[in-house]
């Protein structure tokens, strides 16, 4: 079902409201999405590049490919979709949950906060051999890979495939997706598992569903109101 935005944004109204996003939010950040048309596994092969196996074989191409990656979002700036969200959240923040498959941070530089990062954070970096944590930025990251003051190997601190997502983050996600009246799906092709998940959740739970998105997605039969668009342009008139 096509929907206008009116209904919606009075539905967004003193409810308990999730936003549950992916890599589409950012595609007028000029963030690449991963799949569609000019998607990034179009071009690169995921079991190649986002997993354990690739980065042991290989890890300095694995790296090559995030620093490229690292290089596009420092060059990205939220754009109005991000910045509707963190108005969304300062108008109730005790009421609203944003559940965020990125890996960017753009959220976290549009204002938003206590976002639950499914994915990780492609600026965070992890020892794999003693497990420190610690954020580093530069743009681009030398030496390829980059080493922990241990001697070991770093690896982004994100959620590659076979891998699991962060016990707390996930906890949170469903937390939230089970007690959501409106469940706002943005940008997402809902195809990634388990994170896609928290749609079907949401909706058994009673949650009216919105799908934001300017392609037909899986999810979409779950929804309430389907909103066909660029989220740039339509979550600014959800406020
Ligand atoms: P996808 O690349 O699978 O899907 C992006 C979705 O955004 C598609 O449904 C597009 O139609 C939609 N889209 C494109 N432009 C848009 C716009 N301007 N506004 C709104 N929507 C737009 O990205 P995800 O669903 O996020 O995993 O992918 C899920 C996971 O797969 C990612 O988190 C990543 C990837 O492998 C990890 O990084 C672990």
């Amino acid at each position: 079902m096509e929907s206008s935005t009116e209904p919606v944004r009075r539905s967004l109204k003193s409810a308990r409201v999730v936003a549950f996003a992916g890599a589409g939010i950012s595609a007028e950040s000029n963030v690449p999405t991963f799949r569609g048309a000019d998607g990034l596994w179009r071009n690169y092969r995921p079991e190649a590049l986002a997993t354990a196996e690739a980065f042991h074989g290989d890890p300095r191409l694995v790296w090559e490919w995030y620093d490229w990656l690292r290089g596009v979002i420092h060059a990205a700036q939220p754009n109005p979709g991000h910045l509707a969200l963190t108005e969304l959240q300062r108008r109730a923040p005790e009421k609203f949950t944003l559940i965020t498959q990125n890996i960017d941070g753009l959220h976290e530089r549009a204002g938003s906060h206590d976002v639950v990062k499914l994915h990780g954070d492609l600026w965070l970096l992890r020892c794999t051999q003693c497990g420190w944590e610690g954020r580093d930025e530069r743009v681009p990251l030398t030496p390829l890979p980059p080493l922990c003051h241990c001697g070991g190997m770093l690896r982004p601190a994100i959620v590659w495939f076979g891998e699991m997502l962060p016990v707390d983050e996930w906890e949170r996600a469903m937390d939230a997706a089970q007690s959501a009246e409106v469940f706002l799906s943005i940008g997402t092709s809902a195809v990634v598992y388990p994170a896609a998940g928290l749609v079907q959740v949401a909706h058994r739970a009673g949650a009216k569903v919105v799908i934001v998105n300017p392609d037909p997605t899986p999810a979409d039969e779950l929804a309430a109101w389907v909103l066909r668009g660029p989220a740039g342009e339509i979550l600014p008139r959800l406020l």
